[in-house]
């Protein structure tokens, strides 16, 4: 019979150990702020509407939140070191707070300073996990992405916070660098990780292991230094070529770590859910290549079919694991099945508001599927983040 690898929370303070319980909750409610910009403007509710306050709340809160949650919790223990320090948490929320309400008021050098400060965090953090006496083991070659994404976020939060100074291409470059460079550099460099151990497959072995592994990482830096180049490259006008790049680049980095081209060889809706987000988000840079007229439009395959489904799949997996629901993981639990509906929902919405004459009525009923679903997923597992990891007694 298929098992389910159920995880013991070691000794000592809940949240420190297993910080995505908190990260997870938060991460969901900065979504509600960015998405629900589009349902209260559709309703009439607010009057006015900013491009960047949503797509940069989304990304900059949203997904960070999400991101955050997985890394301090998943690092500690594969390094086999302490986890994060209640101080340490508690910059990164201020971080993740600050850098919302900086982009709702739309004040962008606040926002950025909120945004820096989270990675000046998580540096700090993994590379005293990875290289200091203490680590327990070596990250897997795909990590080298990691500091890349890291460097992208920074450069990008330094163009926005310098938009006044700087003009319009400072914004531009800066929003490419945050809003794709950064997940596309995660989604790889972690998806080596974690994909596989999702779907059933060998995980990556250490980086340094065997001269395979550290040309591994060779190429791996290189997939980062050519995403890099290629939102430089957009930005200076190749809007086709650019994310034709992207695309072929971050396909072959998820098809190579992330076993994209098979099945998950675990059952488990929310597996088959990640798998497919492997796909929606190069599917997304492709066709915002070729139908340039529907640019953002078609970004959203990335952003709401990859992104957003990616981060809901993967914490569903974390949740499930972690929180003694190992035996759901393999089946089709209602709010996963609820996320997939009403992300597929907001999808079709957002897409079809372009080539529609209702563009803010569809964007409105696109928002409310998204609030809809993840508040349906944050129902069922609030109650889970809440309770006290067994005894190792019980
Ligand atoms: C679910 C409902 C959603 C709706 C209705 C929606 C709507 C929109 C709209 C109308 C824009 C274009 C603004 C403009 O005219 O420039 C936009 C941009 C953007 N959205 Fe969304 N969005 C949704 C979900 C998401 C999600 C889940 C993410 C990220 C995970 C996201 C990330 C972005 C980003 C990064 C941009 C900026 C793209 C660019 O300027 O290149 N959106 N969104």
């Amino acid at each position: 019979m298929e098992t389910e690898q159920s995880f013991q929370a070691p000794p000592g303070p809940v949240l420190r150990n297993e910080p995505f319980r908190f990260f997870f909750f938060l991460g969901v409610l900065v979504s509600w702020v960015g998405v629900g910009h589009w349902l209260s403007y559709g309703l009439g509710v607010t009057s006015t509407y900013s491009c960047e306050l949503h797509g940069l709340i989304q990304t900059q809160g949203f997904l960070m939140a999400f991101a955050v949650g997985f890394l301090l919790t998943a690092l500690p223990r594969r390094t086999r070191s302490e986890p994060p320090s209640y101080a340490e948490m508690a910059i990164i929320t201020a971080g993740l707070v600050v850098t919302t309400a900086g982009s709702t008021l739309e004040s962008w050098r606040v926002a950025q300073l909120g945004y820096a400060a989270i990675f000046l965090v998580l540096i700090q953090f993994a590379v005293r996990r990875f290289l200091g006496a203490a680590a327990g083991r070596k990250p897997p070659a795909a990590f080298v992405l990691i500091p890349i994404a890291v460097a992208h976020g920074l450069i990008g939060a330094a163009l926005i916070a310098a938009e006044q100074a700087q003009g319009f291409w400072s914004m531009s470059l800066g929003k490419l660098l945050v809003e794709q460079g950064v997940f596309l550099c995660l989604v790889v460099g972690v998806g080596s990780l974690i994909l596989p151990l999702m779907s059933g497959y060998p995980p990556p072995p250490d980086l340094g292991s065997s001269p395979r592994e550290t040309a591994k990482a060779g190429l791996y830096a290189a997939a980062g230094i050519g995403i890099f180049l290629s939102l430089a490259l957009e930005q200076s006008g190749l809007n086709t070529l650019a994310p034709v790049v992207r695309a072929v680049v971050v396909t072959l980095g998820l098809a190579i770590g992330g076993h994209s081209l098979r099945l998950p060889a675990k059952p488990g809706l929310h597996r088959r859910l990640v798998w497919l987000s492997t796909w929606m988000i190069p599917l997304g840079l492709l066709v915002s290549a070729l139908v340039p007229d529907l640019r953002v439009a078609a970004l959203h395959i990335t952003f709401i079919g990859g992104f957003g489904l990616m981060a809901f799949g993967v914490a569903s997996h974390v949740s499930l694991s972690h929180l003694g629901m190992d035996a759901l993981a393999l089946g089709r639990p209602w709010p996963i099945v609820a996320i997939s509906v009403t992300l597929a929902l907001a999808l079709a919405g957002r897409l079809a508001a372009d080539v529609s004459d209702a563009y803010f009525e569809h964007l409105a009923w696109a928002a409310a599927f998204w609030l809809v679903g993840s508040a349906a997923w944050l129902a069922f597992f609030t109650p889970a983040f809440l309770r006290k990891p067994p005894t190792p007694d019980a």
